[in-house]
């Protein structure tokens, strides 16, 4: 089954079912992707990302090459996503880091780019260190007196240099959601957040919608990513694919709990960008679209929420100078 697209406010279409490519090793990282392709993929969604020592753009970008040299799919039928990194909001340094990325990749232009978290942080040369990470020098958090309006209008300029189609937000709340819209030039075609049934966010998404903005939903299956930090909530709650509701409708459709995961944010419009690095799993991951939920499952399944979020900084490192979703 073809994966359904969301149409964005920039008048392109979007895949609603994506492949994640964070914690994606290196040394697989190019097989992964060349793998995902040939199973059906379409949108990646990659990032300027610390994750062990190395980001993973340049290995992703030889899968994608690879795809395209072996005729499997253009460049145009790939939908390429990254995002900004928090020491490069800067207004000056975002073109060229963004520059940067396209030629990691091997591309001329992200068909969505993102300002990843709304946390300017001091500005960390590439050829001191790249990906930078959060720590400007040993333990140390540096702020930049960046605002969102002078990054949101270097993002703008992106777009009319043709270096990303559209352009959108991640990690932002409502708050400060109304604030870029007062000014944006270019509305964000995409919000990208944190979306589980552990984190619903359910008015989020409602001014999402009432704005057209899309939503696209990470780490669906909650803690089943972060258990490998050791996060002790991560660790102590029922993964998610075990959760006896999740399992129970699971059963009654003939699918996989993680494929009832994925439904239940599609069917509720959303889309989805789970990340595998086995072969069966991510063609899993991809066929969820083919049944629907009923309404009652969908209410059972958002009843589960108890506002638990994974992804933010104190809990991956001590910070007591931190706290973006406060
Ligand atoms: N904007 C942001 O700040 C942000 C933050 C986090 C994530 N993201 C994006 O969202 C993507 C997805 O989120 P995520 O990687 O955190 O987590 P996720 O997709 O919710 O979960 C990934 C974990 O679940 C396992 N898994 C995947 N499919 C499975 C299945 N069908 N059955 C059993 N286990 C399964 C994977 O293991 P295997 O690989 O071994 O299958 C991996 O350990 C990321 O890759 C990234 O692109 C963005």
């Amino acid at each position: 089954m073809a994966t359904p697209q969301i149409k964005l406010s920039s008048g392109y279409e979007m895949p609603q079912v994506g492949f994640g490519l964070w914690k994606v090793d290196n040394p697989i990282a190019a097989d992964v992707v060349y793998n995902a392709i040939k199973a059906g993929y379409r949108l990646f969604d990659g990032a300027c990302e610390w994750h062990t020592d190395y980001g993973n753009e340049v290995e992703c970008g030889q899968g994608v090459a690879r795809a395209i040299k072996e005729g499997l799919v253009k460049r145009e039928e790939l939908f390429i996503v990254s995002k900004l990194w928090n020491t490069f909001h800067n207004g000056e340094r975002v073109q060229p880091i963004v520059k940067k990325q396209l030629a990691d990749w091997g591309i001329d232009y992200f068909d969505l780019y993102l300002i990843h978290f709304p946390v300017a942080l001091e500005y960390v040369d590439p050829s001191v260190r790249y990906p930078p990470g959060w720590q400007y020098e040993g333990d140390e958090i540096r702020p930049s007196k960046a605002t969102i309006q002078e990054t949101w209008t270097a993002m703008e300029s992106l777009v009319d240099a043709g270096l990303s189609k559209s352009i959108g937000v991640s990690n932002f709340q409502g708050q400060l959601l109304y604030d870029l819209l007062r000014y944006a030039k270019i509305r964000p075609a995409t919000l990208q957040i944190e979306h589980h049934p552990y984190l619903v966010q359910q008015e989020l998404l409602n001014l999402c919608k009432h704005e057209g903005i899309a939503v696209t939903a990470y780490s669906s299956f909650g803690p089943a990513s972060f258990r490998e930090f050791n996060m002790e909530h991560a660790v102590k709650l029922t993964p998610l694919m075990e959760d006896q509701t999740i399992q129970s409708i699971a059963d009654k459709h003939s699918k996989a709990p993680s494929q009832v995961l994925l439904r239940w944010a599609t069917q509720r419009g959303l889309a989805v960008i789970p990340k595998s690095s086995r072969e069966p799993t991510m063609l899993s991951n991809l066929n969820c679209t083919d049944f629907d939920l009923s309404d009652d499952e969908i209410k059972t399944i958002s009843g589960l929420d108890r506002g638990i979020r994974f992804n933010q900084p104190s809990n991956y490192f001590p910070t007591e100078l931190l706290w973006i979703f406060a």
